[in-house]
C-alpha cells in the first residue's frame, strides 16, 4: 500500500493514510476519564462553577495523564502505536460524549453525537495510537450542546509523542509548552456567563477575557534557548491573530496534525491565524532575546474587520452591521488582547540543536471528487443547503477509502458571509489549492496552509481544495467548528466506504 518513503538517516516519515490496528488485544494503557461539574479559580475573586474532565490512570504509564491546575481535563500524553483504553463516564446532568480531535480512530471510538451517553452512562473507547507527534484535543460532542459543554470548561489537550522526536532536534518535553487559548466572559461575580444575546448564535459566543490554560493573565518563565511551543484555539469562536509583542516572526513547526515535512520546512509568518480547534507549533528561540526581558503573545485586530478585537469574518458583513456589533461587544475590543507573558531568563543561552524535519509520506491517487458549498441564511449554516440530522448521509457524501478523493469547499459570499473554521472526522488532509477570495490579505497572510491538517478556516467568496484519503470505514462528519455553527446544523454525516465493484461510491 502506501508506504512512507523512508529517506535518509533513519528519519521515517508517517505513512499517509495512516491506518489504525483494532486493539484485539489487551491495552496498553486504561485510563478512565469522568465528567462532572466542580468549582475553580479563574482569576482573584469568587470561585467559578465549571464543568470538568478528572482522569486516573488503571492499568499503564502513570505519566500518561497530566493534571490541569484550572478546569481543563487532563493532558493526554500518548505514544504512537500505543494501545489505549479509555472509559468515560458521564456525571454531568446533560447528555455527552467524548471526539478525540484530529486522531484517526475506529468509528466506534470516534466520539459522534449519535454514542452519547445520559446521565450516569459509560462509553468504552479502544484504539491503537496512529497519528504522529503533534498536538491534539479532545472535546465532548453531544449534538446540540457541545458550545455550551466546552464553554463551561470540558476540553482537554492530547499530545502524541514519537520516540524520534530527539533525533529531528526539537526540545524536550523539558522545553516546550502548551497553551490552549479561549476567551471567555466572567460575570463580576466570576460566573461564566454563556450566551447572552441572540448574535451568539450567529458569530458564537465571544468573550471579553482571554484565558490561557484556564487562568487570566497567563505568564510563563523561559530559560534563555529554543522551545516548542504548542498553540491551541479552544475557543468557542474567536478566532485569533496571534503575534509576538515584539514583531518578530513566528516560526511554524506544525500546522494542525502532526510535523510539518523536510520538504515544507520551517514556514514563517508575521502573524498566525488560528481559528478554533486549530492547533499550531512554533519553534521559538528566547535565546535570542536580551536576558530578563519580557515578551508578551498578543492576539492582534483585524486592521480589515476593524472590529471585535479580530474575532471573526462576521466582519465581512457591511459597515453598519459592523459598528453595530462593535457596541455591543463592550470595551477591549479593537485593540491587540493580550494572550500571555513570557520572561526571559537570565542564565546564559543555551542553543537548540538543528531541527531536521521528517520526510513527507507519499500522496494517494486522486481518484474521486467531492464539492460542499457553505452558506449561513437567517442565523444558521448550511452545508449544500442540507443541515444535520442525526443518522442521515446523502450520496454525495461518501468517499472511497484508501484512495484520494479532492473535496472542494466553497464559502459563499452574500449579505451573511463569514469565515468558517471547518472539520473533517476520522482523518488528516492536505490543502491543495486555496483561491483568492473576498478576504483581505492581512488575513490570508497568517494562514499555514502546509502540512496536515484536520481543521481549516475557509473565507468568504473562498473555494479550498482539500485532498482527504480516509482508512477507517464508517459514519464519520464534517463540520464548522465554530461551536455555535456546530450546534445550529452546520455539521453532516459522511461515510468513508470500500468501493462497489460497480465502482459507484
Ligand atoms: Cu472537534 Cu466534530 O469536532
Ligand atoms: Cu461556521
Amino acid at each position: 500500500m502506501l508506504q512512507a518513503l523512508a529517506a535518509g538517516a533513519g528519519l521515517a516519515a508517517a505513512p499517509w493514510p495512516l491506518r489504525t490496528a483494532r486493539a484485539a488485544t489487551a491495552p496498553d494503557l486504561v485510563l478512565r476519564l469522568t465528567a462532572a461539574p466542580d468549582t475553580v479559580r479563574i482569576r482573584p475573586g469568587g470561585e467559578t462553577a465549571v464543568l470538568r474532565y478528572t482522569g486516573q490512570v488503571l492499568r499503564g504509564r502513570a505519566d500518561a495523564l497530566r493534571p490541569s491546575a484550572s478546569y481543563l481535563g487532563p493532558t493526554l500524553e500518548l505514544r504512537r502505536g500505543e494501545r489505549v483504553r479509555i472509559e468515560f463516564r458521564n456525571r454531568l446532568a446533560d447528555p455527552s460524549i467524548i471526539h478525540w480531535h484530529g486522531m484517526i480512530v475506529p468509528e466506534a471510538a470516534d466520539g459522534h453525537p449519535r454514542f452519547a451517553v445520559g446521565p450516569g452512562g459509560e462509553y468504552v473507547y479502544e484504539f491503537t495510537v496512529t497519528n504522529p507527534a503533534g498536538t491534539y484535543l479532545y472535546h465532548p460532542h453531544p449534538h446540540g450542546l457541545t458550545g455550551a459543554q466546552v464553554y463551561r470548561g470540558l476540553a482537554g489537550l492530547l499530545i502524541v509523542r514519537e520516540a524520534q522526536e530527539r533525533a529531528w532536534g526539537l526540545p524536550g518535553p523539558e522545553h516546550e509548552l502548551s497553551l490552549v487559548i479561549q476567551d471567555r466572559r466572567l460575570a463580576g461575580d466570576n460566573r461564566l456567563e454563556f450566551k447572552r444575546m441572540m448574535m451568539d448564535d450567529m458569530n458564537g459566543v465571544l468573550g471579553d477575557t482571554v484565558l490561557v490554560n484556564g487562568v487570566a493573565a497567563a505568564a510563563f518563565r523561559v530559560a534563555p534557548r529554543p522551545w516548542r511551543l504548542r498553540l491551541v484555539n479552544a475557543s468557542n469562536a474567536r478566532i485569533y491573530k496571534l503575534a509576538w509583542s515584539d514583531d518578530r516572526p513566528m516560526r511554524v513547526i506544525a500546522s494542525g496534525n502532526g510535523l510539518l515535512s523536510a520538504a515544507e520546512g520551517i514556514q514563517t509568518r508575521p502573524y498566525v491565524v488560528l481559528a478554533p480547534f486549530e492547533r499550531i507549533e512554533l519553534l521559538e528561540d528566547f535565546g535570542t532575546r536580551r536576558p530578563g526581558s519580557e515578551v508578551a503573545l498578543v492576539s492582534r485586530e483585524f486592521a480589515s474587520l476593524g472590529m471585535m478585537g479580530g474575532m471573526m469574518g462576521g466582519g465581512m458583513m457591511g459597515r453598519g452591521m459592523e459598528d453595530m456589533m462593535r457596541g455591543m461587544m463592550g470595551p477591549g475590543q479593537g485593540e491587540a488582547l493580550p494572550v500571555a507573558r513570557f520572561d526571559v531568563g537570565t542564565q546564559a543561552r543555551t542553543a537548540g540543536e538543528e531541527l531536521r524535519l521528517p520526510p513527507a509520506p507519499r500522496s494517494p491517487r486522486e481518484g474521486h471528487e467531492l464539492h460542499t458549498r457553505l452558506a449561513f441564511r437567517h442565523m444558521r449554516g448550511f452545508l449544500d443547503g442540507r443541515r444535520f440530522k442525526m443518522e442521515a448521509v446523502a450520496d454525495d457524501e461518501r468517499l472511497p477509502l484508501d484512495e484520494g478523493t479532492v473535496w472542494t469547499f466553497a464559502n459563499d459570499g452574500g449579505p451573511m458571509a463569514m469565515a468558517h473554521p471547518m472539520h473533517i472526522h476520522g482523518v488528516r488532509f492536505r490543502v491543495l489549492e486555496r483561491s483568492t477570495g473576498d478576504a483581505p490579505a492581512d488575513l490570508r497572510e497568517g494562514l499555514v496552509d502546509a502540512g496536515f491538517k484536520d481543521t481549516f478556516l475557509i473565507f468568504p467568496g473562498e473555494r479550498v481544495r482539500l485532498l482527504v484519503a480516509p482508512t477507517e470505514p464508517g459514519l464519520f462528519m464534517y463540520h464548522c467548528h465554530n461551536l455555535e455553527h456546530e450546534d445550529g446544523g452546520m455539521m453532516r454525516n459522511c461515510r468513508f466506504e470500500a468501493r462497489s465493484p460497480a465502482g459507484r461510491t
